[in-house]
């Protein structure tokens, strides 16, 4: 199979507010240039959907991501390169969606809490440290890092265009994504 019929899941784990979605989302385009089917999986979208009326208990979060890693092996099976943005926060979970999928790569998309903080782009840190949210992931409910992440993303210290970068790179170092199609394409 060449790389251009290849699936994958590329699964980006993190706090909320650390860039997830900002780098999928650029991600697409470039992924489409190079003659790959896309679809983004957002934690945020798929929550309005297909995870209506789930919370942010353990078990909820696990019940989501395990909806989501299921769409996204459906997806990635059939040739589809998957962009999952959730902050899927539990190791043990994610590990099972690896295991489901296969073709997975993992991005750690891991500036400081700090920064995260700091940006507050939905206000709801604010909140959270104030106590009015409960159960917020790096506040008042965990997160646990992935020990062998394929790639981690320090977004404090890079630029959208360079964190994309460096996943199309890993992707191409994989053989998920063919180096020479993206030329091709630019070329037409
Ligand atoms: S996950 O834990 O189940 O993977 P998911 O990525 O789908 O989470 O949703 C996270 C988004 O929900 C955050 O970016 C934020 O906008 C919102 N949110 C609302 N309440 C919480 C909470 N208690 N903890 C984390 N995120 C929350």
């Amino acid at each position: 199979m060449s790389s251009k019929d290849k699936g994958v899941v590329v699964w980006f784990t993190g706090l909320s507010g650390a860039g997830k979605s900002t780098i999928a989302d650029a991600l697409v385009p470039k992924l489409r240039a190079a003659g790959k089917k896309v679809e983004v999986l957002d934690g945020d979208v798929v929550r309005t959907h297909l995870s209506k009326g789930l919370g942010f208990s353990r078990e909820d979060r696990d019940t989501n991501i395990a909806r989501i890693a299921f769409v996204a092996h459906l997806l990635a099976r059939n040739g589809v390169t998957v962009l999952v943005a959730a902050i899927s926060p539990y190791k043990e979970t994610r590990d099972s969606a690896r295991a489901l999928i296969g073709d997975f790569v993992e991005v750690h998309v891991a500036p400081p809490l700090s920064e995260c903080v700091a940006r507050d782009t939905k206000g709801l840190y604010k909140k959270a440290i104030a106590g009015e949210i409960a159960q917020f992931t790096g506040i008042s409910d965990p997160y646990e890092p992935p020990d062998a992440p394929e790639l981690a993303l320090d977004t404090s210290v890079l630029t959208v265009d360079e964190a994309v970068e460096r996943v199309r790179v890993a992707l191409v170092a994989k053989g998920y994504l063919d180096v020479a199609r993206r030329d091709a394409a630019h070329a037409s």
